[in-house]
């Protein structure tokens, strides 16, 4: 199955062309643009989508023929196929100077949209894409203050380390309160508003100054307290990007208050993993995230972790996914000696310890790319307790927080 982006501000044209796609199988669209994005945006999305395919309506003739000029000097491996209402020549002509080879104007006629595909494909499988950089750019985004994101994202990070040809870097983006540096006795005195400041100049000499190196794990912490500090997105960016070329996975590791920087991450992230504890107050800021996020459009990047999860919980797991809103995909045990005994020597926890042993297991679901299946949000809450009737959620529980696709699926789509 090729995968494909499709930007078409006419929207008719995009759903008749999408059915068309649909019934000759073959092509999965992973994310629609219903307007034509700003050179960052598209870039984004070819980043964390990474299609082989970009079909582009036409429109807007100068914005497509700036996207096309985009995509060639910065992803030129992905395929282009203008889609368009009209079969003007002029207009054909304006493409095929732009250096566009497939043009699918209307009548949409399958067996030329077979044939124009099949041409892609073929260009596709004598030149697999070989992106030097990484994907693998995870968000980790507490409920709540104190959830134990820190201690996740430090431990997932480690762990994604210890997987075959991975180096890894954990970056802490709270500037207010991070605390990798303390709780891995980092005296590095430079942090991340310094990577920030040098962002459009970063290079290879640069770096390994800023970073704290353990094995294959850097560590770049957050320095002393700097509230008032602001990333500008160009900043934000350029650090990415100089990062995803240089290390095989990204860990940051966030304050929860949706700073602007934050959102721009998160936004970059192939997935946001929300933390939170199976305890009311918790879950219930755990869904007003995901709303949150819904809103901006990153809802179905999201994937709960729960932690500190005991054998007897207090709440049922049908009424912590009704609270939710949403299944939760890994469950982390609450361990409070590990994680002390950890913290007091400056490292990870045990790895074959049972809170160590899911850690790792998360890292090689990260980098095998496939996160475990998450249960369904069970319809039916549990018949103990009168809770969700109490948190006057019984109704929305089959529906849970607004969503514009109403999706809940949570496993990726790559
Ligand atoms: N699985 C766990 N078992 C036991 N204790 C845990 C676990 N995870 C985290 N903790 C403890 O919970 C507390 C909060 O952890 P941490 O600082 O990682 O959370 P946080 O969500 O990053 O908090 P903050 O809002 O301050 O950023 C710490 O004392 C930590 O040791
Ligand atoms: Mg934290």
């Amino acid at each position: 199955m090729l995968r494909s982006l499709i930007i078409c501000p006419d929207r008719s044209l995009c759903e008749h062309f999408e059915d068309i796609l649909l019934d000759i199988g073959g092509v999965g669209v992973l994310r629609v643009l219903e307007k034509y994005p700003h050179t960052h945006e598209l870039l984004r999305h070819v980043r964390t989508s990474a299609p082989q395919i970009l079909f582009v309506s036409a429109e807007d003739l100068e914005k497509t023929l700036l996207i096309i000029r985009e995509m060639e000097s910065n992803a030129p491996h992905v395929q282009l196929i203008v889609i368009s209402r009209s079969a003007d020549p002029n207009l054909l002509l304006e493409l095929m100077r732009a250096g566009v080879r497939e043009v699918l104007p209307l009548p949409f006629q399958p067996q030329a949209i077979r044939e124009s595909i099949g041409r892609v494909r073929e260009v596709i499988d004598k030149k697999p894409v070989v992106s030097d950089a990484t994907e693998l750019l995870f968000s980790f985004l507490p409920s709540k203050a104190g959830s134990g994101t820190t201690t996740v994202a430090l431990n997932t990070a480690v762990a994604l380390s210890r997987q075959p040809e991975t180096n890894v870097l954990l970056a802490d983006m709270d500037l207010n309160c991070g605390l990798l540096r303390f709780m891995l006795k980092l005296d590095n005195a430079y942090s991340v508003t310094d990577a920030a400041e040098h962002a459009l100049n970063m290079d290879e000499n640069l770096w390994p100054q800023l970073v704290s190196s353990m094995g294959k794990l850097d560590v770049l912490h957050s320095g002393r307290m700097n509230p008032g500090f602001r990333m500008e997105g160009t900043q934000i960016r350029h650090l990415l990007e100089f990062a995803r070329r240089h290390y095989g996975a990204i860990c940051i590791d966030h304050s929860g208050n949706m700073e602007k920087y934050s959102i721009e991450i998160m936004q970059e992230s192939k997935r946001i993993f929300l933390v939170c504890t199976p305890e009311i107050p918790s879950l219930h800021l755990a869904r007003e995230k995901h709303a949150f996020l819904k809103q901006l459009d990153l809802g179905d990047k999201v994937s709960v972790l729960l932690n500190r999860c005991v054998r007897r919980q207090v709440i049922s797991p049908q009424q912590i996914e009704a609270l939710l809103g949403m299944p939760v995909t890994m469950s982390l045990p609450n361990d409070y000696n590990g994680v002390h005994r950890a913290l007091t020597a400056g490292k990870a926890v045990d790895p074959v310890s049972e809170l160590g042993k899911v850690f790792e297991q998360l890292a090689r679901s990260l980098v095998e790319k496939r996160l475990p299946s998450a249960a369904p949000v069970s319809e039916t809450p549990s018949k103990k307790g009168g809770l969700l009737d109490f948190l006057n959620l019984k109704n929305s529980t089959s529906n849970p927080a607004p969503s514009p696709s109403g999706a809940t699926a949570l496993v990726p789509k790559g």
